[in-house]
C-alpha cells in the first residue's frame, strides 16, 4: 500500500481547478448562454483529466501553483464537458441523465445545448492563451496544437464519429480500440502531454513555472505517451464495463444504455469477465510505463494513485 495521501492530494487541487472553471464562466452572458455552460461544467465530474495535467506537471517538476497547469487543467475539462453535452444530445446518444442531473438539452433545450457545448470549446481554447504574461508563449503554443488535435477529427470528434457509425455493426478488437483511443483515449493522453508541455514549454518567457522544465528527457517524454495511451484505453475499457455492472444512481447517467442502443463496446466484443481483465493488464501498462519514465517514486505517486482509481472507480 502506498502512503501517499491522495484524497488530501485531490482536495487541494480539485478546489484550485473548481474555482478557476467558476471564474472562466460567468453566468451573466448573452440570453444566459453562460447559464447553461456553468450547469454543464460545474458541481460534478470526477474531474480526471484536469487531475493528470496536474500531477503530470508536478511529476516533472512543476511550480505548485503553476498558472500554465492550471489554465491546461480548465482547459481539458471544458472540452470534456462540451463533449458531453453533445455526446448526450438526441442526435448522438440521446441521454437524459449526466452527473446525476438532467443532461443541458433536457433543461435548457437543444439549441442552447448546442450552443453551450460549442462555447465551451472556444473558451478551452482561450484559457490556454492568457495575455497577461502568466504563460510563456511556448508553452501556449505546444498546448494549443495539443489540444486542437487531440479534440478534432483525429480525435475525439472523430471516435464519436465512429461511435455513431457502428452501431449495430460487430467491430473487430482492433477498430475498438481505434474507437476508444480516439473518443476518449485522445482526450487523456493530452492531459498527460499538456501536462508535459506545461513544463517542457515553460523555458522560455516570465511567469510561474518558467524555466522549470529544461531538463523533461525524451525518455521520460516517450514513457509518459505511453503511459497516457495505456490509461486513456482503460478508461474507455472500464467505462463500458460500469454501463453493464453499475446502476444509474451510482453512475449519475443511465446505466445499461450501451446493449440497449447496441453500441459496439468490450463488453460486447469479448465478454464482462474478459473485459474487466483486460482494464486491468492496460492498467499494469500504465503502470509500467510510470516506471519506466526514470523519474523518482515520490514525483510518480499521484500518477500511480489516479491510474488505480481508474480502474477500481464505481462511477
Ligand atoms: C465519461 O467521462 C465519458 C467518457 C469519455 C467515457 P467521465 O467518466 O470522466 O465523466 P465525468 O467527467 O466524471 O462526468
Ligand atoms: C463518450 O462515450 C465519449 C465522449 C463524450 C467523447 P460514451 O457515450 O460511452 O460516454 P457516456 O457513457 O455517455 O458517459
Ligand atoms: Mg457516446
Ligand atoms: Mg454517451
Ligand atoms: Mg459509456
Amino acid at each position: 500500500m502506498s502512503l501517499f495521501d491522495l484524497k488530501g492530494w485531490m482536495q487541494v487541487h480539485l478546489d484550485r481547478v473548481e474555482a478557476a472553471l467558476s471564474d472562466a464562466i460567468q453566468a451573466e452572458s448573452p440570453a444566459a448562454l453562460g447559464q447553461a455552460m456553468r450547469y454543464a461544467v460545474l458541481d460534478g465530474g470526477k474531474r480526471l483529466r484536469p487531475l493528470l495535467v496536474l500531477a503530470t506537471a508536478e511529476a516533472l517538476g512543476d511550480a505548485p501553483q503553476s498558472v500554465a497547469a492550471l489554465n491546461a487543467a480548465c482547459a481539458i475539462e471544458l472540452i470534456h464537458a462540451y463533449s458531453l453535452v453533445h455526446d448526450d444530445m438526441p442526435s448522438m446518444d440521446n441521454d437524459v441523465l449526466r452527473r446525476g442531473k438532467p443532461t443541458v438539452h433536457v433543461q435548457f433545450g437543444e439549441a442552447q445545448a448546442l450552443l453551450a457545448g460549442d462555447a465551451l470549446q472556444t473558451l478551452a481554447f482561450e484559457m490556454l492563451t492568457p495575455q497577461d504574461g502568466s504563460v510563456a508563449a511556448s508553452a501556449q503554443a505546444s498546448c494549443v496544437a495539443l489540444l486542437a488535435r487531440a479534440s478534432g477529427y483525429q480525435g475525439m470528434a472523430g471516435g464519436q464519429a465512429i461511435d455513431l457509425a457502428s452501431v449495430g455493426q460487430r467491430l473487430s478488437e482492433d477498430q475498438l480500440r481505434q474507437m476508444h483511443r480516439l473518443k476518449t483515449g485522445a482526450l487523456l493522453l493530452c492531459s498527460v502531454q499538456m501536462g508535459v508541455a506545461c513544463v517542457a514549454g515553460a523555458g522560455a518567457g516570465a511567469g510561474a513555472g518558467a524555466g522549470a522544465g529544461a531538463g523533461v528527457s525524451d525518455a521520460a517524454q516517450t514513457a509518459l505517451v505511453r503511459f497516457g495511451q495505456a490509461l486513456g484505453l482503460a478508461f474507455q475499457v472500464v467505462d463500458d464495463v460500469l454501463d453493464v455492472t453499475a446502476d444509474s444512481a451510482t453512475l449519475g447517467k443511465t446505466a445499461g444504455k450501451d446493449e440497449a442502443a447496441d453500441k459496439p463496446t468490450y463488453v460486447a466484443l469479448m465478454g464482462l469477465e474478459a473485459a474487466k481483465a483486460y482494464a486491468d493488464a492496460l492498467a499494469d501498462q500504465a503502470m509500467q510505463a510510470l516506471a519506466d519514465t526514470g523519474l523518482p517514486d515520490a514525483r510518480l505517486a499521484a500518477l500511480r494513485a489516479l491510474t488505480a482509481t481508474v480502474v477500481q472507480r464505481n462511477n
